[in-house]
């Protein structure tokens, strides 16, 4: 397992650093299985999208490492379509591998975690931490809890043991924003948002490359917004609240941005059900409150 440097047993965040261990762990293998896994496979998900090979052999592995984990009593994921039991504890949802359409293509991909006290579906206000693997040029790890956001490279040595090494120990939204990427298809966008974005087209720089984590990885390191909207043929947009928007979300809000399902934050969205979808926003505080205004007049 990585070597971390949380020691204090027993205590909530052991088990929190417990789930970022497992997810780090696996980070590694799921990289070495994508080459042979970027056929579809003959199923698909509760969201009914087809389910890539690589999707299925990282849900396999995120699933057997995080049930194992001491303090985590159920584990959510895209592509079950209900909760695996795993005793007493924290419920932990995972989109196994964000992005995984950019498999063909060799662009980024990675793992969404959300760390939620007590039995889901929920808000995002029961989150205790959260967080993503990116499978870039290196794979790091942004996690987000009580104490902040930080930004980890996760490396595995010759051995086979894998280290994370905190890079940067208090990630903050840049106060300045400098990109923009939107999902969906322009025709496919609400008026409202085409205006909004039409505006934001002409301060930013287009940085939009089809998976969340690495879209959002973006927003995060030069300042910006990420949408993925309402669109007029699917009024709840495309991502999933419980594992996607919720702890993206978190995370962001957790460095002093803002998130937003088109009204209100992110994490005020009460679903009935683990695969509910939602608007995605989220970004700079202003360019969030500019969506919504545009999005209420
Ligand atoms: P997933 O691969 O887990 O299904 O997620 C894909 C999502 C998200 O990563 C990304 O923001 C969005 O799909 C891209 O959608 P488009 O292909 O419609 O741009
Ligand atoms: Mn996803
Ligand atoms: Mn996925």
């Amino acid at each position: 397992m990585p070597d971390d440097t949380n020691e204090a047993a027993g205590e909530p965040d052991s088990v929190v650093d417990a789930v970022f261990d497992a997810v780090a762990a696996t980070a590694p293998a799921i990289r070495d299985a994508l080459p042979g896994r970027r056929v579809e496979s003959d199923d698909e998900n509760p969201s009914g999208e087809t389910v890539l090979a690589g999707d299925m052999y990282a849900d396999e592995l995120l699933g057997e490492a995080l049930t194992a984990v001491d303090g985590v009593g159920a584990y959510v994921s895209e592509e079950r379509p209900d909760a695996t039991d795993a005793g007493e504890g924290y419920s932990v949802a995972v989109d196994p591998l964000d992005g995984s359409s950019n498999l063909r293509s060799n662009n980024a991909m990675g793992t969404v975690v959300g760390v939620y006290e007590g039995s889901l579906p929920a808000t995002g206000h029961d989150l205790v931490a959260a967080g993503y693997t990116l499978l870039g040029p290196i794979t790091t790890m942004v996690v987000a809890d009580e104490s902040g956001v930080r930004e980890e490279v996760v490396t595995r040595a010759a051995s086979g043991d894998v280290t994370r090494t905190v890079v940067d120990d208090d990630l903050t939204l840049p106060d300045e924003p400098t990109v923009y990427g939107f999902g969906g298809r322009v025709p496919d966008w609400t008026d409202a948002f085409r205006e909004y974005a039409r505006e934001v087209e002409d301060e930013l720089k287009l940085r939009y490359g089809g998976s969340m984590v690495g879209d959002v990885n973006q927003v995060v390191t030069y300042g910006g917004v990420f949408a993925y909207p309402a669109l007029t043929d699917a009024p709840d947009g495309k991502l999933r609240l419980s594992f996607e928007a919720n702890p993206i979300a978190y995370v962001i809000e957790r460095m002093g941005g803002a998130s937003s399902d088109g009204t209100g934050s992110i994490l005020d969205v009460d679903p009935d059900g683990l695969h509910d979808r939602v608007p995605l926003y989220v970004g700079n505080e202003t360019l969030i409150d500019r969506l919504e205004t545009a999005l209420d007049e």
